[in-house]
């Protein structure tokens, strides 16, 4: 890990990090693990793990997920969270992150999860909220992001406005694990391990302002002969207006242990 400026070190994500650094993870599975993002960083935090199974409706991703690990003990395989063919108690680990707001049903996911942990395993969940206490750079993201699941909503594809830290609470608290340890972050945890870790967190760095208007306009591409194009470009302009006027950061998030 590099030195930390004093924001990151009180951020959150350090004691996220020392939790999980006592954490043994035996077998692991990651429920939408997407390109495997949460899986790079369990490897390097775990104190230590078996094997790591990700999990994801998209084969597109998967693909990118598979192309990201050489020798790890990792296998990417393409399942509905919601129908998992795992046995009863497979897993000593079962994670999500950051994927919960994709989710037609949660709860039914949820249970899934719950039903292949093995008893006393771990159930951990990481997932960004969207009360508006959050500085403005980090509102910014939250209406971009709310904006990109109208996007997907209408052509389609499961994605929903993010919860608010109670709704998120609440989903957690209905799973009645005897343990719940509840973390809040404003930065990821895997930045603590990234070159860029300071330039992330400057809501007005150029390179982070020119990112997000590009991702404005590939979520937009999506959707460029859908009738509802129009509206939602006008949309997009006034997001545009904002990452430029008031600048942009990951929304704040809530990460669960419980078991
Ligand atoms: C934001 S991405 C996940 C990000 C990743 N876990 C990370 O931490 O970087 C959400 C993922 O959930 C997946 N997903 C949505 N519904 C699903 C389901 N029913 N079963 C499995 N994966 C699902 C999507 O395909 C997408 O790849």
């Amino acid at each position: 890990m590099q030195k930390l400026s004093a924001s990151m070190k009180s951020s959150g994500a350090v004691e996220i990090c020392k939790r999980l650094g006592e954490m043994s993870g035996g077998k692991v599975l990651d429920v939408g693990t997407s390109e495997g993002s949460f899986i790079k960083t369990l490897m390097k935090i775990l104190r230590d793990y078996d094997s790591f199974i990700g999990i994801d409706i998209s084969e597109e991703d998967l693909e990118k997920a598979r192309s990201k690990f050489n020798d790890e003990p990792v296998e990417f395989i393409g399942m509905n969270a919601e129908k998992m063919t795992f046995d009863d108690n497979s897993f000593d680990t079962v994670c999500i992150s950051f994927s919960i707001h994709h989710l037609e049903k949660p709860n039914k996911v949820l249970d899934e999860m719950q039903r292949v942990l093995k008893p006393g395993g771990h159930l951990i969940i990481q997932e960004m909220f969207c009360d508006d206490d959050q500085n403005e750079a980090k509102q910014t993201e939250t209406l971009v992001h709310h904006w990109d699941a109208k996007v997907d909503s209408i052509r389609g594809v499961p994605h929903f406005e993010t919860l608010s830290r109670e709704q998120l609470r609440e989903l957690v608290r209905s799973m009645k694990f005897s343990s719940i340890e509840d973390f809040e972050s404003q930065r990821y945890v895997k930045c603590l391990f990234c070159e860029d870790m300071e330039k992330c967190g400057d809501s007005k760095n150029k390179d982070i302002i020119e990112f997000a208007l590009r991702e404005i306009d590939e979520i937009l591409e999506r959707i460029i002969d859908h009738p509802r194009f129009k509206e939602l470009s006008q949309e997009a302009e006034l997001l545009k207006k904002r990452v430029k006027s008031i600048g942009t950061e990951p929304a704040s998030f809530l990460f669960f242990i419980c078991k």
